[in-house]
């Protein structure tokens, strides 16, 4: 890196950009630029603040080399590409600047203001704000009409969305050239409103601050939130790993900025986060938030007081060796295929022979694709095959260690089920659920063994899907629930526990959300298509919200939904009326061919 300031060039020409600001955000904006061939001027407020820059950029361009993503001759380019500064003076060439600074209305405001004086009036203004105010931003320097907002997403390099933030007073010429310089830059610009939060942060942030309320609340553990939404959703990370790479004191500001300006209670940053900050657990950046890093700006998480140790791996305390099913269905098909595959004798029951019969298909179906795929030895089919005896008798489920059933979703019907499990399986056999949404309180009750009752709430594929909420009641035995867990871990599964309230942890922490972007749609904010490019560029989601809702169905959405209000009473919770219309409408989503979306023609 060089500490000589480049020389003016014309000013509609875009080849200096200057950002400001050389943190998590600021100092990876500088690394896409001068990747696309900008000269740029970094400037941070001290010699730590450049330091600290500097460092981030030469660590992220080796280990770019390391991955033989980028040649040696290269990354030193790069870096050339690059001076440093403490003074803002130096942006005086700059044809186009970003602000990168803490998430404070005030210093922003002092910027733009002192840019004033430094830029050329052609010059354009960016502000990469997660959650203030643009409009108010602008009003700080003499000519509002130049101030746009461009907001990057964490890791700068890595995520390819940026929301364009448009104000009533941005000019036309400005937004264009804006949006050309991020497609220049390889980054697929959305445009939007000047509302706090924007379309991604509005939707993600209150998912992470209820995240941290079930955390504060130890509703569940810090581990088992993350993964449960890793491997129950595929999210590239849990919400507490994500706010420690956002960073904790970014992510309080945004969260009480939004609720200011919405006033919306769900976004009322959680007590923790404030308490957090204070104590200096901002997350990654000062190596210690939610998780404990190797260092400052380290992604390596090491063990802390918090960590379980490797001898608290759940044991069983039963013998478990033949495994009952009740059900026929999707799901029962796939538990019985995952309890088989990994060894274990299954008695399964279903209603008629020819039901039966068809769980022996489905699973005969899966293992044939498997073997297809190569995932599985053909010998290894008829051993499976070989496990499965299908029966329409409760009866012969009186030798099984566990039931599991996966019977319709009805609570009369589940408690009738129950009363006769408890009549029929030998005593200390456990009894499992596998409901999303009934209280499994309700179905111990009715048995004679309240503390053998709990909760396995699969996901749909069960074959393929990681993650089993393991659900203990009020009356579960720790015990019981311990080598449940541990039964989860001999299948291939990821076990994460939790109570027995609405929703669990997934889908209390998911529909919320999925409701947000139909109430954003509702709102005319956006396009059902630039809130699914949003989330999904900008967060990594492995589908934006009207896709998941479309495949998942509005009706079992907005029931669930509706569970989670009744039970929380939360007004944020109130199912959305349009998904409440959608389902009036019959338009359920790809299961009817229309949804959010028409399917009619593919
Ligand atoms: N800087 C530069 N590059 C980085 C990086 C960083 N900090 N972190 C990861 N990368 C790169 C790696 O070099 C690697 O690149 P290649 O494939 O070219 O080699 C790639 O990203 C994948 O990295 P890893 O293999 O190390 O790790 P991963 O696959 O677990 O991905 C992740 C890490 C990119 C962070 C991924 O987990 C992810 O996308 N998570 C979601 C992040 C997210 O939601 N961001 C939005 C936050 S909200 C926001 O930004 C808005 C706001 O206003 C707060
Ligand atoms: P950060 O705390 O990592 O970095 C802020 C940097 O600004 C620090 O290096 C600090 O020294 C510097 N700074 C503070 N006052 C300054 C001044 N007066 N002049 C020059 N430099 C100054 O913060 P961050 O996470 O990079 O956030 C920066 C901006 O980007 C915020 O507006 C934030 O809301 C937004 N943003 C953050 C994320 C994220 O995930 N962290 C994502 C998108 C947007």
């Amino acid at each position: 890196m060089t500490t000589a300031a480049p020389e003016p060039t014309a000013p509609r020409e875009i080849s200096t950009v200057g950002v400001i600001g050389l943190g998590t955000m600021g100092a990876g904006i500088a690394e896409v630029f001068a990747r696309n061939g900008f000269t740029v001027i970094g400037v941070d407020q001290d010699d730590e603040g450049v330091a600290r820059g500097r460092q981030h950029l030469e660590h992220s361009t080796s280990r770019a080399v390391a991955r033989g993503k980028l040649s040696e001759d290269d990354a030193a380019a790069l870096l050339g590409r690059i001076s440093l500064s403490t003074s803002l003076a130096d942006l005086a060439p700059a044809q186009f600047v970003v602000e990168a600074v803490v998430e404070s209305l005030e210093v922003k405001k002092s910027i733009f203001a002192a840019l004033d004086t430094i830029v050329s009036p052609e010059t354009i203004l960016a502000t990469n704000t997660s959650s203030l105010s643009v409009t108010e931003l602008s009003t700080a320097n003499s000519g509002p009409g130049r101030v746009v907002g461009i907001h990057f997403f964490n890791p700068a390099p890595v995520q390819n969305l940026v929301e364009i933030v448009r104000t009533v007073v941005t000019e036309p010429d400005v937004l264009e050239r804006a949006k050309a310089l991020v497609e220049q830059v390889g980054k697929n610009p959305v445009v939007c409103g000047d509302k706090a939060g924007f379309i991604a942060n509005t939707l993600l942030f209150g998912y992470l601050n209820h995240a941290v309320s079930f955390f504060e609340a130890k509703y569940a553990s810090r581990e088992d939130i993350d993964a449960a939404m890793r491997f129950g959703c595929g999210y590239p990370m849990g919400p507490l790993a994500l706010l420690d790479l956002i960073g904790l004191d970014t992510a309080y500001e945004i969260l009480d900025t939004m609720y200011k300006q919405g006033r919306e209670r769900l976004h009322a940053p959680a007590p923790i986060l404030k308490q957090m900050v204070t104590a200096g657990m901002l997350g990654r950046k000062t190596g210690k938030g939610f998780y404990t890093y190797e260092g400052p700006d380290s992604s390596k998480v090491v063990p802390d007081d918090r960590t379980p140790s490797a001898d608290s791996a759940p044991q069983l305390h039963h013998d478990i060796r033949k495994v009952g099913v009740v059900g026929t269905g999707t799901m029962a098909s796939g538990i019985v295929e995952v309890f088989a595959r990994s060894g274990y004798d299954v008695t399964y029951v279903g209603r008629s022979q020819a039901k039966v019969d068809g769980v022996r298909a489905t699973i005969e179906r899966s293992l044939d694709k498997a073997i297809q795929r190569g995932k599985l030895e053909e010998s290894v089919k008829e051993q499976v095959l070989g496990r499965l005896s299908g029966t329409t008798a409760l009866d012969d489920l009186a030798e099984v260690d566990i039931v599991v059933e996966a019977i319709a979703e009805d609570l009369a019907v589940k408690t009738t089920l129950f009363e006769n499990l408890d009549e029929i399986c030998k005593d200390g056999a456990i009894l499992a659920t596998t409901t999303s949404s009934l209280p499994i309180i309700a179905m111990a009750k009715v048995t004679s063994r309240p503390q053998d009752v709990i909760g396995m709430h699969f996901f749909n594929p069960a074959a393929i899907m990681k993650l089993v909420e393991v659900v203990s009641t009020v009356a579960t035995d720790d015990q019981v629930a311990e080598t449940t867990r541990a039964l989860c871990d001999k299948v291939g599964k990821v076990a994460v526990s939790c109570g027995d309230r609405a929703g669990f942890i997934v889908n209390a922490l998911l529909f919320p959300y999925l409701n947000d972007a139909v109430r954003m749609l509702e709102a005319h904010y956006a396009t059902a298509d630039d809130i699914d490019t949003a989330m999904k560029q900008g967060c990594a989601l492995p589908m934006g919200p009207f896709e998941l809702l479309d495949v998942v169905g509005n009706d079992v959405s907005l029931a669930i939904q509706r569970e989670l209000y009744l039970e929380f009473r939360e007004p944020g919770f109130a199912p959305a009326p349009l998904l409440e219309h959608l389902v009036t409408a019959g338009y359920l989503g790809r299961k009817t061919k229309r949804g959010f979306r028409d399917y009619s023609a593919r």
